[in-house]
Order: C-alpha cells, then sequence, then structure tokens
C-alpha cells in the first residue's frame, strides 16, 4: 500500500512588483511535476497570471475566494492543466476585494490555513505552491500563515537588501504569531543578466548575509521566459532547451533537495 505523502506548502512571495514571482511558481510547478511530483498551483495574485500562464482562463466562481467565503469546499475549485501532475486553484477578479472584506475577520490570519487543510490532509499532492500579490497585506500574511516555508525571488538590483529586510520582518512576525514553524525555502535570483557589475555585487551581498539559504541557481534573463505567459505554457514545456527553461530545472532540483515532500 502506498503510503500517505506528506504535502510541502510553500508560499512565493515578496511585496515587490514585478520580481519574477509568478514566473518561478508556475515554472517550479511545471518542472516538479515534470519529475512526477504532483503539485498544486494556488493563485491569489487577483491580476490571475498564473492562472493564465498555466493556460487557464479566469472563471467567476472559480478561486479560493469561494472557499473563504464558505460558497465552496476546495474540491470544487482544484482544476486540471493540461499537463499530468500539474493542478491550479485558480484566481479571479473578486480575490481582489479580500483584503477589505476579510480585514476584520478574527479568523483572517488563519482562513487560508483552514481553506486549504483539506487539500494537505488528503495527501493528493506532494507541493502545494501559492503566489501572491505584491504586497504585504492580509492575503500574503494569511498565505505565510498557512505554509511550512516562503520562497522569495528578489532581483540583483540596487536596494535588493532593503526589500529582502522588509519581508524577512514580516516572516519574522508571523513566526512570533500565527505560524511558529514557518520556514525561508530560500531566496532566488531572477532575471540576471550574467555581464552586469552591480548585479554581481548585489548577489555577493545577499549571499554573504543569507549563507545557504540563497540558491545555487539563478535565473538568467531570457526573452523567451517573457514569451511563454502569452501562451499559456511554462517556459519549461514550451522551449525546455532555453537557458531559462534549463535554469528553472536545476533551480526545481536544488528546491526539492531543500524542502523535500516526503
Ligand atoms: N527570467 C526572465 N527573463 C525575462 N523576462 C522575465 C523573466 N522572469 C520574469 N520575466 C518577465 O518579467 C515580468 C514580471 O514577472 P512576473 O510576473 O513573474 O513577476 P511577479 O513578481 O509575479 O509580478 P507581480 O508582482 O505583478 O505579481 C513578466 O513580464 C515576466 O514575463
Ligand atoms: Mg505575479
Amino acid at each position: 500500500m502506498e503510503t500517505a505523502r506528506k504535502t510541502r506548502t510553500v508560499a512565493i512571495a515578496n511585496q515587490k512588483g514585478g520580481v519574477g514571482k509568478t514566473t518561478s511558481v508556475v515554472n517550479l510547478a511545471a518542472a516538479l511535476s515534470a519529475r512526477r511530483r504532483t503539485v498544486l498551483v494556488v493563485d491569489l495574485d487577483p491580476q490571475a497570471h498564473a492562472t493564465l500562464a498555466l493556460g487557464l482562463e479566469k472563471t467567476p466562481g472559480v478561486s479560493l475566494y469561494r472557499v473563504l467565503t464558505g460558497e465552496k469546499p476546495v474540491e470544487d475549485v482544484i482544476q486540471a492543466t493540461r499537463w499530468d501532475n500539474l493542478n491550479i486553484i485558480p484566481s479571479e477578479v473578486d480575490l481582489a476585494g479580500a483584503e477589505l472584506e476579510f480585514g476584520a475577520k478574527e479568523d483572517r490570519l488563519s482562513m487560508i490555513a483552514a481553506a486549504l487543510r483539506p487539500v494537505k490532509e488528503s495527501g493528493a499532492f506532494d507541493y502545494i505552491l501559492i503566489d501572491c500579490p505584491p504586497s504585504l497585506g492580509i492575503v500574503m500574511t494569511a498565505a505565510l500563515a498557512a505554509c511550512d516555508g516562503v520562497l522569495i525571488p528578489i532581483q540583483a538590483e540596487f536596494l535588493a537588501m532593503d526589500g529582502l529586510a522588509l519581508i524577512t520582518n514580516s516572516i519574522d512576525r508571523i513566526r512570533a504569531g500565527a505560524n511558529p514553524a514557518l520556514e525561508l525555502s530560500g531566496i532566488v535570483f531572477t532575471m540576471v543578466n550574467s555581464q552586469a557589475r552591480l548585479s554581481q555585487e548585489v548577489m555577493e551581498e545577499v549571499r554573504g548575509h543569507f549563507g545557504d539559504k540563497v540558491y545555487e541557481t539563478a535565473i538568467p534573463r531570457n526573452v523567451r521566459v517573457s514569451e511563454a505567459p502569452s501562451m499559456g505554457t511554462p517556459v519549461v514545456f514550451l522551449d525546455p532547451r532555453s537557458k531559462g527553461a534549463e535554469a528553472y530545472k536545476a533551480f526545481a532540483w536544488e528546491f526539492m533537495a531543500k524542502n523535500p515532500s516526503r
């Protein structure tokens, strides 16, 4: 008899916009699924970029929002993608109201954990990867409260350390309250231009401070990566030999080693 899996839940978060959160969620999920890990992506950003990048449309009524409001059981909003082992809870515009709507609820910090609990307990997935919106609001905080770990994608640019301080402070606050077990699942550099001297200096500074929490694999800036979302296909599947895809596959190996699911 197959033993039940232990699901590993990781949020991909950074309050800064456009740093590669969604691209990293989508391609990490794709690379893990290709390695026969069962993956559930949870799109918590009302922009729904992860939903679109995985080839689904925004559908009214199909998102975690409906589970948070109590309208639907979580099983009803899990959608298959075109690829084996790769599933998603899509986003929809109504999630944009969540910050205001749930802000005063007493259980606001535990609401996402409660919504996902049946999925975790079912053991159906090796990994649940949560794509967070670019803010330190209620939705991101509640997502971090529901996770084993948080993965931070960052760009190697001026003031990168300041941005990291903001999110690591938030992590510390969540550890002090809602989720003492929350781990830092690592920091991954995205959109790296290997020619730029400043990038190299920033990467050294961050590695000096966070040590082996920083992934060896850095994701290079690569045009194929930016073209893939419009085709509704992760670059890992669209153009597996491109530099971006190769980097995300190497990153996924490292991620699995640092974050074992079973
Ligand atoms: N390695 C890369 N090479 C080239 N372009 C990239 C790369 N990674 C991401 N991009 C592009 O950069 C933009 C921002 O990436 P992405 O949407 O993943 O960031 P994000 O942090 O999720 O943004 P938001 O904060 O708005 O949710 C997108 O247009 C994406 O296609
Ligand atoms: Mg995003």
